[in-house]
């Protein structure tokens, strides 16, 4: 099953872990969150509501991993690229894992600040309500929408350019890239 810690060369299972659950998580709030906002806003019609709660819901629980996840990341070792890799995408590679990271947290403090300004609580996964960052504020609210919105569209593009290098090194350079972020031996 390979090892729970990093190493020098590969990630370890609690990193892989991590990594793959927030990869469908980020990606499936994305989708949910597109998709939420295209539908009308009637009364008559509360899906639109219910999935914006969905959204926050799985919202919180990214902040939560993302915390878990940065602190694993601090408290081990950072495995090293492949061997020989040019400098440019050395560089590149490292630059989009920490823009990752910035937008993991950018984005759920974005959307808590555009609650808290809209006046509408956010919940720990229904367990106590999240203390307002600030007050409610109409103006702050519309500004937040949009940089959230911004910062979405950030993430996905990180998104096509990662995913776009892991494939292309495991199906066309065939390096160990993928497999160091798969379980597996070593
Ligand atoms: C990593 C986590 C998150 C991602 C990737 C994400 C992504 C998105 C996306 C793509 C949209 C649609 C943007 C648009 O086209 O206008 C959206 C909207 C929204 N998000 Fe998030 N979101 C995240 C976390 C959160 C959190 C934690 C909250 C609140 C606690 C939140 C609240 C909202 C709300 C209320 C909207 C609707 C805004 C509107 O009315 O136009 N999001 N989000
Ligand atoms: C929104 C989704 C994703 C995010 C936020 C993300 C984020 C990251 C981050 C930050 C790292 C650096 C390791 C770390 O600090 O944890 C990483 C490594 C990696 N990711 Fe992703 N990732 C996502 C989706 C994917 C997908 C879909 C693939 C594959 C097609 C993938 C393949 C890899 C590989 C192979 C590595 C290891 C790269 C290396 O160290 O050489 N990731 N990812």
């Amino acid at each position: 099953m390979g090892q729970i810690a990093n190493t020098g060369q590969r990630y370890g299972l609690v990193a892989i872990v991590l990594h793959w659950l927030m990869a469908l998580l980020l990606v499936a709030l994305v989708v949910l969150g597109l998709y939420m906002v295209s539908l009308p806003d009637v009364g008559f019609d509360t899906r639109k509501i219910k999935l914006i709660l969905i959204h926050k819901q799985l919202g919180v629980a990214a902040m939560m991993l993302v915390a878990l996840r940065l602190a694993w990341r601090i408290g081990n070792v950072l495995p090293a690229l492949v061997a020989g890799l040019p400098e440019w995408q050395k560089v590149s590679a490292r630059f989009v894992h920490l823009s990752f990271y910035a937008l993991m947290l950018a984005l759920p403090i974005t959307g808590w600040l555009m609650s808290s300004a809209a006046a509408i609580p956010v919940s720990l996964l229904g367990w106590f309500d999240l203390p307002d960052l600030i007050g409610h504020d109409e103006r702050l609210f519309r500004a937040f929408i949009v940089i959230h919105r911004w910062l979405a569209y950030a993430l996905i593009a990180c998104l096509v350019v990662h995913m776009g290098a892991a494939l292309a090194h495991h199906l066309v350079f065939k390096d160990d890239t993928l497999r160091k972020m798969l379980p597996g031996r070593g």
